[in-house]
């Protein structure tokens, strides 16, 4: 279509910008970025519309919605499924793929094939690895591969039986220089930005000021350069104790449970449906069938 001449049309304004890399990379010591998980289009609509500017596709889709332990039984499959499902609401986040177990862990070029599909397939925009310097490689050849590339340090989901359960990192001063070598390097080799879980929050806030990239915190304090958490966790949909980092912002599983219970106690009470929730036979229609049921009544072969 031709563009619309300025007047005659009624206001006009322009669509809400997309959000993107290198927009995201100028946050770096801004407004925090706001991060939240989405998993399919219902979710990814209620990220999107309430503001937040990147939908990370997290591997906790294992968790939360498959009903697994840990996150490591995910398959790419999995994910780029439930990516698929998020980028066909054209949110205007960012939308990130969480890269799942064993997908970059055999090397860079293995990398670049997974994250190519959920590229392509799955409509991710950029990935997220876990793993500081021992995923340089990997790192560089996602950039030159031209996929933008989040790290993620810290409490690692990915390495739960390396690390011997779910446990804040970087309370050791080893620990803590590692964590410094690993964004830096992190940093150094492309990533544009970093996620840090799971960490002190004064370790969170100096990793902050040491690299030139926006930190996104979940568990690591008020210092980072943005925050995430997990959709469930936000909404109170994954019943059961949460990390003492989660706030949990509404019960909806509490809610749900609520309005479920009341329709089965409609249903047995024979108050659902009612009426105006029934569809109506039409007039012409139910004069025929009377017709046709007056006429049987006399003997006549009619079948309604
Ligand atoms: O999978 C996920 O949800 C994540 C976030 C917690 C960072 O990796």
């Amino acid at each position: 279509m031709a563009d619309a001449p300025a007047e005659g049309y009624g206001p006009r304004t322009a669509p809400p910008r997309k959000h993107t890399v290198p927009d995201l990379r100028l946050r770096k010591g801004g407004e925090p970025i706001v991060m939240v998980t989405a998993y399919d289009a219902p979710s990814a609509r209620i990220v999107d519309e309430a503001g937040a500017e990147i939908i990370l596709v997290g591997d906790s889709l294992a968790m939360v919605v498959l009903g697994y332990e840990n996150t490591l039984q995910v398959t790419l499959d999995d994910m780029v499924r439930h990516g698929a499902a998020v980028a066909r609401v054209k949110p205007r986040a960012l939308v990130i793929g969480d890269m799942p177990y064993m997908t970059y862990h055999t090397g860079a070029r293995d990398a670049v094939l997974n994250a190519g599909r959920f590229v392509r397939e799955g409509g991710a925009e950029a990935v997220k690895i876990e793993g500081g310097r021992k995923r340089l490689d990997v790192v560089r050849a996602l950039v030159d591969a031209e996929i933008p590339v989040m790290g993620h340090i810290g409490l690692t989901p990915q390495s739960v039986h390396a690390l011997g359960g779910f446990r804040v990192q970087g309370r050791a001063v080893e620990e803590i220089e590692a964590l410094f070598d690993d964004a830096r390097a992190l940093s150094d080799a492309g990533v544009f930005s970093l996620v840090l879980e799971g960490i002190p929050a004064d370790v969170a806030s100096a990793l902050t000021a040491a690299v030139p990239v926006p930190t996104i915190g979940i568990g690591a304090g008020a210092g980072c350069d943005g925050q995430v958490l997990v959709f469930h966790d936000l909404l109170g949909l994954f019943p059961g104790p949460a990390p003492r980092f989660v706030r949990r912002y509404a019960d909806l599983h509490g809610a749900a449970v609520e309005a479920v219970g009341r329709y089965a106690a409609d249903v047995r009470a024979r108050a659902f449906p009612a009426p105006a929730e029934s569809y109506k036979l039409p007039k012409s229609a139910q004069d025929a069938l009377r017709e046709r049921a007056g006429a049987r009544a006399r003997g006549w072969a009619w079948e309604v």
